[in-house]
């Protein structure tokens, strides 16, 4: 559209009246709101007005093609084999990413991943990566493409020039209350993963109290969603919908998860985790062309784990990105460095619930993610958890240890903790934390 007969007034009085915009109307306010010709007060307006009185599909088609093609989509062609990336949408203890690419890479499928911050009560891959000393998750695009032909691997963070529009325009929905708004959420995560260069990717839809999108129904409508226009632009896709009411393992905060996925990738993880982790890594292990069922993508993905190939495969992206392979090692050698305090159990019984959402919180106040922005989160905070929904416990029984490089924030965090274990003695059994699977328009009960 050119610039003359282009009218932002026109399309948000179009929006405010429930029409439908035209790709090049999309394509005139994506460009001119990523090129600053777009005031903040009129993408505002326009984003609340698509909030309020929806978008179809064909908008969101044209939302996420456009928002993709405002900065570089990668081509990795050159480099053999099926690339697979996975992308969840984060949950406390959430450490998946870090444990499943090594074994997906490690059965013979490129992953290229590209990767976020902790946001709010959810921790971030890119933090927990840089919990390891001396990682980057920083590299130009010929590094990235270079690493993932010779090792099959690479996890780094958005770079400035894949989907620039999704970043400014995030940092607008978010100051404009219009982030949960199943469109906008879509075309923003599907514009930066369509950018790595990617032929099919996995979708780990959560939903419960440690999950942004809390409410199962509306996470069920997003999975349906971004697998659906993942398809449309041509990338096979499989979307998991997976319960985060409470925390995935026992190790929440950065550096806590790397320790917890280390003991994973060495065939010692807790079961919760390893359920979702293997669910994941099969379907992209069928995706990536190595094997025609899901459970032989399961079966290669325990053998990736029993046989020592992943946690190899881990060390080699530790090595690759400049992490100290020491320290990966040796996982408890950081312990003499942090201050801990236990909370124990004021009450007998039996765990029923450990609430996500406050754990997660509480993961935050103790350091392990960020207030504002600019916070620097301390790498080694976070919390053990001792008990899980099922264990039976006594007055005084250790319930979770928090730790961290300062124990200033112990005190308000250790009141707050408590009320996140819920006590029932008729607690029934403890269901899968996998929901129900989506593939090619179908759920089905896996
Ligand atoms: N994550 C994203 O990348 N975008 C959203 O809009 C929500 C979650």
């Amino acid at each position: 559209m050119d610039s003359s007969s282009f009218n932002m007034i026109d399309l948000i009085l179009k929006k405010r009246e429930k029409g439908a915009l035209s790709q090049q109307e999309i394509e005139g306010f994506i460009s001119g709101y990523t090129a600053g010709t777009v005031p903040d007060y009129q993408a505002s307006a326009l984003l609340m007005a698509s909030f309020l009185n929806g978008m179809d599909e064909n908008e969101m088609v044209h939302l996420t093609r456009t928002m993709l093609h405002s900065g570089r989509v990668l081509d990795l062609h050159n480099i053999p084999g099926l690339k697979v990336d996975k992308h969840s949408t984060g949950g406390v203890g959430d450490k998946m990413s870090i444990i499943l690419a090594p074994i997906v890479a490690s059965c013979g499928v490129p992953v290229p991943m590209i990767s976020g911050r902790g946001l709010g009560h959810t921790g971030g891959t890119l933090d927990k990566l840089e919990s390891i000393p001396g990682f980057s998750t920083q590299m130009d695009i010929e590094s990235y493409r270079n690493q993932l032909a010779d090792i099959g691997l690479v996890m780094i963070g958005q770079t400035e020039d894949i989907a620039p529009a999704d970043k400014k325009l995030y940092a607008l929905r978010d100051v404009t209350a219009t982030v949960e708004f199943i469109p906008f959420i879509a075309a923003s995560i599907l514009s930066k993963k369509l950018a790595e260069g990617i032929d099919a990717l996995v979708l780990d839809v959560k939903f419960g109290s440690g999950s942004f999108m809390s409410d199962e129904t509306k996470a069920r409508q997003l999975a349906e969603t971004l697998a659906d226009l993942a398809e449309r632009f041509g990338k096979k896709t499989v979307a998991l919908l997976t319960d985060m009411d409470q925390p995935l393992g026992r190790g929440i905060g950065n550096w806590p998860e790397i320790q917890e996925s280390i003991a994973c990738l060495q065939g010692e993880g807790p079961d919760d985790v390893m359920e979702v982790t293997l669910a994941l890594a099969a379907e992209m292990i069928v995706l990536g062309g190595k094997t025609p069922t899901i459970q032989q993508g399961m079966k290669m993905a325990q053998e990736a784990v029993v046989s020592g190939a992943a946690w190899a495969k881990f060390r080699a992206l530790v090595a690759a990105q400049g992490g100290s392979l020491d320290a990966i090692n040796n996982p408890t050698q950081r312990d003499s460095a942090k201050q801990t305090l236990s909370i124990l159990a004021t009450q007998a019984g039996r765990i029923s619930r450990v609430d996500a959402r406050i754990i997660g919180k509480m993961a935050v106040a103790l350091g392990a993610g960020r207030m504002k922005k600019e916070d620097i989160v301390d790498p080694i905070a976070g919390i053990w958890l001792h008990v899980k929904a099922g264990d039976q416990v006594a007055v005084g029984d250790p319930l979770a240890v928090l730790q961290a490089t300062s124990s200033e924030p112990f005190e308000s965090v250790s009141k707050r903790i408590l009320s996140a274990f819920e006590f029932d003695e008729d607690i029934k059994k403890i269901p899968s934390r996998i929901k129900d699977r989506y593939s090619s328009g179908v759920w089905v009960n896996p």
